[in-house]
């Protein structure tokens, strides 16, 4: 990172760097990155602001989930040729304590999976439904961004955990088709077509009882506007602001919470590895009885990862964006 933005990111946040790549020392590996992903939340470590997680240095590479090959190990845990899964992307060569590396296996799902529906963002939506909002059968769900990576798996998951209706909002009419034709939504619509609390009281007539919000503001707003006596909302994200400036104006509702005894909750997936087995479990067999599908939208090169990552943050992703590298090798 070359420079903290002020609003939108650009060109010059970033820099590409070559610096030598370091021998492994004892207890080390060093992984030859062949996927990294590009997330929302990369934007708010951009900010030099009290969080979750420490802020990413200027001058120093960014960093985030990808998968890669071991090429030189010191550890006995790890062979060349082993996939793993880590934290050091945004970079070709990663140099890893051996230890901070997670066994993938190639043979199992595609190995990009491991970074969306079956990774980190599938454990979110997943964690979402069953750990925050406790969706019960029968329900009904909105989720906003829904064509993105979470919101794609928290629509179908809803479906197969039993909800009753399931609602979604995503910013283009290609994405709404991919909601209702490919993912099996009820109902989608685009939200720059008209006022999202109209358009969501058109999709739900009889109001939600879950809402799972990526992206905050005036949806966040319209989908307390449509609750239900007794409705929750785990809050995950919301993207709508995390270039603002200025903060959001919505949601201006919030007395509603009193009479219809609302519950707004935000987490964080890291508070809910407990749910990860069963995650896995369960959307593993989803996935492998063809009940569950995913998509992805690729970037080529680690030159592109910061025009990939605000391509995703202006929507240009369907499902997870990530980036390949080192494919010229
Ligand atoms: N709490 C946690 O632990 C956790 C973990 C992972 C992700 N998240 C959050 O989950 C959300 C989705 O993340 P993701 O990785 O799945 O990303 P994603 O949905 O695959 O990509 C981001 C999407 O956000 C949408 N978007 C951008 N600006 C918008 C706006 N102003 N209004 C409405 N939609 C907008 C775009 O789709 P459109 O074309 O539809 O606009 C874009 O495709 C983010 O808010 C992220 O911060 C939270």
């Amino acid at each position: 990172m070359a420079a903290r933005p002020d609003g939108w990111p650009t060109a010059e946040t970033f820099e590409l760097a070559t610096v030598e790549v370091p021998a492994p020392a004892d207890g080390q590996v060093l992984v030859r990155n062949t996927l990294m992903s590009v997330d929302p939340y990369m934007r708010g470590r951009m900010n030099d602001v009290e969080s979750y997680v420490a802020p990413f240095e200027v001058g120093k590479a960014l960093e985030g989930g990808a998968i890669g090959e071991v090429v030189e190990s010191r550890s006995p845990r790890w062979s060349v040729g082993d996939t793993v899964l880590h934290g050091l992307g945004w970079r070709d060569y990663a140099l890893l304590d051996a230890d901070h590396a997670v066994r993938v296996d190639p043979a199992a799902a595609p190995v990009s999976t491991y970074l969306g529906i079956l990774g980190m963002t599938g454990l979110t939506a997943y964690a979402g439904l069953v750990g925050v909002a406790r969706l019960r059968p029968g329900e009904t769900v909105f989720v906003s961004g829904a064509a993105g990576a979470v919101g794609s798996a928290v629509g179908q998951f809803a479906r197969l955990l039993g909800a009753g209706r399931v609602v979604g909002s995503a910013g283009s009419a290609e994405k709404v088709r991919y909601l209702t034709d490919e993912l099996g939504f009820d109902a989608a619509f685009d939200y720059h077509d008209g006022p999202v609390a109209r358009q969501l009281r058109a999709a739900a007539p009889d109001g939600i009882d879950v809402y799972f919000d990526n992206v905050g503001g005036e949806h966040l707003e319209a989908a307390i506007g449509s609750m239900n006596r007794f409705g929750r909302a785990a809050i995950c994200g919301m993207i709508s602001g995390y270039n603002d400036t200025e903060p959001a104006a919505a949601p201006r509702n919030l007395a509603r919470l009193i009479g219809w005894r609302l519950t707004l909750r935000g987490f964080l997936v890291r508070d809910h590895g407990d749910l990860r087995g069963e995650f896995v479990e369960r959307a593993g067999g989803w996935l492998a009885g063809g009940e569950l599908s995913y998509r992805e939208t690729f970037a080529d090169g680690l030159t592109n990862a910061p025009a990939a990552f605000l391509d995703m943050m202006r929507g240009g992703n369907i499902g997870k964006m990530l980036v390949r590298l080192s494919t010229t090798d």
